[in-house]
């Protein structure tokens, strides 16, 4: 019953029931049918892909088999190599739990004991949560790095940076993570811990005993040129992905993580040096050893 955006038809004027919402069955009829969509609604209407979008799929086709494109990738972003980058420890094998356990045990923990992280698993935590996992022999002969998370084109829209609060042999600061070089780079110096507080103020308290706090950025044009509307979709399942596989690695490795969606995003923005348009902050991620389960 899609009213397609391609398809010629207009806008449903009714919304569908939701029998989840409203489990005892029935009509929505008491209530007035909105004439006007949610800006979510029109984006998730503009973002479908049909049948029809002969243009943009030659143009998706043309991009994913160019091998200037390729040699694009295959580069190290050039963002932050003005600054001196921080070798991250080699790979720890600290999970000795199997993987069902760490999936079935792991919850968002949100109190924690001011304990310090160690580099070595801040390493780990920001390897398995997006570092390059292999290497794609491209026909011309070029290394694309892939990560351990997927994402739409192999394009990586997403980065990943980390507000060290208590991390042992860094100075307290932002950092990007590189995954190409495995590295960190200092962006920020400082205790991020008043400015984060004041951008997540539902969760001082939290912020207050965490180690780190990663924050998942989109760079919207890395994945828009080639994907048009889609790609913001794409941008947030990414980060999902992502996301996700930070709190497994922290739940594998006996640290707490607790994922936030609820922050102020302008206050974030501005302590990353974004512009929250082009470049925003989609997730943040609290680490820390948990302090009473
Ligand atoms: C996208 C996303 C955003 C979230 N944002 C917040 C948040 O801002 N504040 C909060 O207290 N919990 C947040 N959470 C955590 C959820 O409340 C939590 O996952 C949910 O209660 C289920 O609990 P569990 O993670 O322990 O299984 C978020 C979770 C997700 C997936």
């Amino acid at each position: 019953m899609s009213a397609g955006k391609k398809g010629g038809n207009a806008l449903p004027t009714t919304r569908p029931h939701d029998p989840w919402l409203e489990p005892g069955g029935g009509t929505v009829d008491a209530a007035p049918a909105p004439q006007l969509f949610s800006p979510s609604e029109l984006f998730h209407e503009a973002s479908k892909l049909c049948p029809g979008d002969r243009a943009l799929y030659r143009w998706i086709g043309y991009v994913s088999s160019s091998p200037e494109m390729h040699a694009t990738l295959s580069r190290p972003l050039v963002g932050y190599r003005a600054y001196p980058p921080i070798p991250l420890p080699p790979t720890r094998r600290a999970a000795a739990l199997p993987f069902d356990a760490v999936v079935l045990r792991r919850r968002s923990r949100r109190s924690f004991g001011a304990v310090p992280m160690d580099l070595s698993t801040l390493a780990e935590i920001v390897r398995l949560g997006g570092g390059v996992s292999h290497v794609l022999r491209t026909p011309e002969g070029v290394n694309w790095p892939f990560r351990t998370a997927p994402s739409g084109g192999g394009l990586y829209p997403v980065d990943l940076y980390c507000a060290a609060l208590r991390v042992n042999d860094v100075a307290a600061g932002l950092y990007a993570y590189v995954p190409t070089d495995h590295c960190l780079q200092q962006v920020r110096q400082g205790d991020l811990r008043e400015e984060l507080s004041s951008a997540v103020p539902a969760h001082r308290d939290s912020i207050a005993g965490a180690s780190a706090c990663l924050i998942l950025s989109g760079v919207m044009e890395r994945s828009k040129f080639k994907y048009g509307e889609r790609a913001y979709r794409f941008l947030l399942l990414e980060a999902g992905h992502i996301g996700q596989n930070i709190l497994l690695a922290a739940e594998a490795m006996g640290w707490g993580a607790f994922p936030v969606g609820g922050f102020l995003d302008d206050p974030v923005n501005h302590m990353m040096g974004f512009d929250g348009v082009e470049v925003a902050a989609l997730y943040l991620v609290l680490i820390g050893k948990e302090d009473s389960p």
